[in-house]
């Protein structure tokens, strides 16, 4: 296939994009690097094609119309919530008027292209109950949250109204190598500061569904070749209760430390005690996640205390 994937350099988009070019796909990234480091891509960038390009000015049309893709994996976002809390008309621009404008390139052109749109857990805001299927009430408590949602539904609208294949795949907590912020890597690099001591937020019971990222890069490709397009969301996790003590131990155990854990206690307003998808819809698709806990964060370890990543820091 002939795909564009926007974000590609970041997290999530450089695992997608060397999935996709080791199955033969040919593949266009577009992305500014404002949230990534093009060596993120270092494994694959002789075989796809870079446009390093701002996605709130780009001009949309003549990539769509003009790039002849199968495939549109729409990742690039604001993919943090405190930036949106800072300056939500940003991310309002960013995550939800650039998906628009988008949606209208695709609407425009002839060939119509796939589109897979990464949407959050976020759209759920604190679910009532767990594990939270796609149909819990949305009930974002963000701005990023917020345009999520947005524009998910006019991804759905646009699939409804302009006969756009088109799906949204909504993904939960994902770790793994690249990732240079949130839980995992901030605990590896507190042991690494002092690996006697650490704090962390909260009390260790907050429950979250950690998903390792080839498994996220597995649903988004599940949904591309098997979701019938008509604007329905797809939940991305492991499936799989996992609690931050259970987190720390883990990590802890894979860097050989022992550090003692003072918990503050408190946690960020509006962060829910627990998070758990239900992943059922999904697996109608094929998919399955293979990555374990402890696999995973070993890989993200390992990745890192690497060389090119100590040098790079
Ligand atoms: N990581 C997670 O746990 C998670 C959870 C839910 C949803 N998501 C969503 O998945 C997608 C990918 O997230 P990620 O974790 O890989 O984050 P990331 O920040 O690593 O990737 C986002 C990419 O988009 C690019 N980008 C940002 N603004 C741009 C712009 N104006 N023009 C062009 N490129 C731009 C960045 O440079 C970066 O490469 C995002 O849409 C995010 O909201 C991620």
């Amino acid at each position: 296939m002939n795909v564009l994937v926007t974000g590609g350099a970041g997290f999530i988009g450089s695992h997608l994009v060397e999935a996709m070019v080791a199955r033969g796909d040919e593949v266009t990234v577009l992305d500014d690097l404002r949230g990534a480091a093009v060596s993120n891509l270092d494994a694959v960038l002789g075989r796809i094609r870079f446009e390093e390009a701002d996605l709130i000015d780009a001009d949309l049309d003549s990539l769509v119309h003009g790039g002849g893709y199968d495939l549109i994996v729409h990742l690039a976002a604001n993919a943090y919530v405190p930036p949106s809390v800072e300056d939500p008309l940003y991310d309002l621009r960013l995550n939800f008027e650039s998906t628009v404008r988008l949606l209208q390139a695709i609407r425009t052109s002839q060939r119509k292209p796939r589109l897979v749109y990464a949407s959050s857990a976020a759209v759920y805001g604190s679910p009532k109950h767990n594990p939270v299927t796609e149909e819990a009430p949305f009930a974002p408590v963000s701005p990023y949250g917020v345009h999520k949602l947005a524009a998910e539904q006019d991804v759905r609208v646009f699939a409804e109204l302009f006969d756009i294949h088109a799906s949204v795949v909504r993904f939960f907590s994902t770790y793994g190598p690249r990732q240079r912020k949130q839980v995992v890597y901030d605990l590896i690099r507190k042991i690494e500061a002092n690996p006697e001591e650490i704090v962390v937020h909260g009390d260790g019971t907050q429950v979250r569904d950690f998903v390792y990222v080839t498994d996220v890069v597995a649903a988004v490709l599940a949904v591309a070749d098997h979701a019938p397009g008509r604007g329905e969301a797809f939940n991305a996790g492991a499936g799989t209760p996992t609690t931050i003590a259970e987190l720390v131990l883990e990590v802890c155990r894979s860097m050989g430390a022992a550090p003692r854990i003072d918990w503050t206690g408190s946690v960020r307003p509006g962060d829910p005690q627990a998070f758990v998808a239900d992943v059922s819809r999904l697996q109608a698709l094929g998919y399955q996640p293979d990555v374990s806990l402890s696999q995973g964060v070993d890989n993200v370890v390992a990745w890192a205390r690497s060389p090119s990543e100590q040098e790079a820091r």
